[in-house]
């Protein structure tokens, strides 16, 4: 069963998923694969900048490196479906967290690699250099990036 031959690899390289080497080696699996699961928010992140970033740049600046480093997600992988600022961008690289028994445990998906999504990480790339025509307005920003409910203003004690 391919379920369980992903699973039995997740476990054996486990210490080694979160370094950069590893990330340098592919663990990004792409946006399509995080939409079997997760229609509703690939279809907000297909209508967001983000899935466009790559396409923005001009044929040159496709193959500068200075620019994709914030405008594509595998700079070393312009191939496959991995263009633009995608899902992994900000939710960490895929391969082994994205096994749906993985997903569903908290603490395992976060040893591998996975990131419930921190606005932090905003700033990486939105930088005072980033050509921005307006300030850049946390509260604004997600919303036009929303693929989430709506949150109630007070979490629950
Ligand atoms: C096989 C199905 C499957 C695939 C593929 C999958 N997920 Fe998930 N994902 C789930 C399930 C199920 C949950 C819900 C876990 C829960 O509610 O406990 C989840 C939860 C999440 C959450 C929300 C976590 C939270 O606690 O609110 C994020 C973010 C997420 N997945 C991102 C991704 C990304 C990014 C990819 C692609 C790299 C991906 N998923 C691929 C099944 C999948
Ligand atoms: C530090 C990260 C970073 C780097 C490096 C970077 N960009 Fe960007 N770029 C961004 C961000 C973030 C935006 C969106 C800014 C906004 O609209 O608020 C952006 C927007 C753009 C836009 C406008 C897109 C649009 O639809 O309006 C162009 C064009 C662009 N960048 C080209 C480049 C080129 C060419 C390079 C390389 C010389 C480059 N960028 C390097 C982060 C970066
Ligand atoms: C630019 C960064 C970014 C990108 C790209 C991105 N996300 Fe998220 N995502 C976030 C942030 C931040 C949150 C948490 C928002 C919050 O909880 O307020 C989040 C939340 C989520 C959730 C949780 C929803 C819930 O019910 O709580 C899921 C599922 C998810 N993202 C899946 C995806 C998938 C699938 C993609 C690609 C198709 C994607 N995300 C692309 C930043 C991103
Ligand atoms: C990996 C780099 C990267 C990260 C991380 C990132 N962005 Fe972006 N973002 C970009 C680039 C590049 C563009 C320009 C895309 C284009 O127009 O072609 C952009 C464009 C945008 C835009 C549309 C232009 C604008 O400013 O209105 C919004 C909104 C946005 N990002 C919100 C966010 C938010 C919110 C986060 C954090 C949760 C985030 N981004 C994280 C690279 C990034």
């Amino acid at each position: 069963m391919a379920g369980a031959a992903i699973v039995v690899g997740a476990v054996g390289v486990f210490p080694a998923a979160r370094s950069e080497q590893r990330i340098a080696d592919h663990d990004f699996i792409g946006a399509d694969r995080c939409r079997t699961c997760h229609v509703e928010a690939y279809q907000a992140w297909e209508r967001s900048a983000h899935s466009r970033a790559f396409q923005t740049l001009s044929p040159k600046d496709q193959k500068d490196p200075r620019c994709l480093s914030c405008h594509t997600m595998v700079p070393a992988d312009l191939g496959a479906g991995l263009l633009g600022v995608q899902c992994e961008s900000c939710h960490g690289a895929g391969r082994y967290y994205s096994v749906e028994w993985v997903m569903r445990d908290d603490e395992l998906r976060a040893q591998l690699a996975f990131d419930a999504g921190t606005t932090t990480s905003c700033l990486r790339c939105h930088t005072d250099s980033s050509p921005n025509l307006s300030a850049f307005v946390l509260d604004e920003k997600l919303r036009l990036i929303q693929h989430w409910p709506d949150r109630p203003a007070k979490a629950k004690p």
